[in-house]
């Protein structure tokens, strides 16, 4: 297996594709597509536009939907959520479709959905995505962080780390042997330097600092915890993701 790491959808290559790509956006959307599919939403359909969000959630009766709709993390007026995890609970979103666009962790979804498989991760999930990798051992897989707006993010960073260095650990090999760019080495140095004090590291990511000036401490706190939640969001169609953890083996 060969991993790379893309700092931000605008880094990633947009000539070949991996096997396998990872969509990470630990503040908040990843985080919240994960919880909602924990929380027994049907599926979560990501959208970057407000827009067509708005026009294809129109064929789903209001009983069976859910629309999230963030920017600059805010919820978008209008529509019934933001995007705080903590909005996801099962009884607000058992059995409904979750309808969401957010500023950048849907771009950073839609620029690898055209890959063969296609990922979700934060850090609540991330032993559930290890598993999927050592289980189904793909050639080349692409962690691909959401950033902010262009820019890097600790935050995603360090949850790539977090996937490179536990599958490094499971499948017994070097450094070399895995990593296919110096973004690999630089993620699981970060996440080496702050696993023990993750809530910290959001304190001092520019977009944890955004969220705390919104109010959003308690999904900062929930954002950082690691492996609490056995979800595997997987791309079924494109932009459409379900949970494959709850999917029935055939046979
Ligand atoms: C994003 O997509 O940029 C984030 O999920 C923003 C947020 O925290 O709501």
């Amino acid at each position: 297996m060969k991993l790379s790491v893309f700092y931000t959808p605008e880094l990633t290559p947009e000539t070949t594709l991996a096997d396998c790509a990872i969509a990470v956006d630990v503040l908040r959307a990843t985080s919240t597509i994960v919880t909602a599919l924990s929380s027994g939403a049907e599926a979560v359909q990501v959208f970057s536009d407000l827009d067509k969000l708005l026009k294809v959630s129109e064929d789903w009766s209001s009983a069976k939907r859910i629309r999230a709709g963030e920017r600059g993390g805010s919820k978008v007026e209008g529509f019934d959520f933001g995007n705080s995890p903590l909005d996801c609970t099962p009884e607000r979103v058992g059995g409904k479709r979750l309808f969401i666009s957010t500023t950048n962790g849907t771009r950073a979804l839609q620029c690898v959905q055209t890959a063969p498989t296609v990922l979700a991760a934060a850090l609540i999930n991330r032993e559930a995505v290890v598993q999927h990798l050592l289980q189904h051992q793909p050639e080349t897989v692409w962690i691909v962080g959401s950033g902010w707006e262009g820019s890097f993010s600790l935050e995603d960073t360090v949850c790539a780390g977090a996937i490179a260095h536990q599958l490094q650990t499971k499948l017994g090999c070097s450094l070399e042997e895995l990593a296919e760019n110096d973004e690999v080495v630089g993620a699981i140095a970060l996440y080496q330097q702050w696993q023990d004090n993750l809530l910290d590291l959001m304190h001092h990511a520019s977009h944890g600092k955004r969220l705390l000036r919104l109010g959003c401490d308690e999904d900062l706190k929930y954002c950082s915890q690691t492996d609490v939640l056995d979800v595997l969001p997987m791309q079924r169609e494109p932009g459409v993701l379900i949970n494959s953890k709850s999917l029935v083996p055939i046979g």
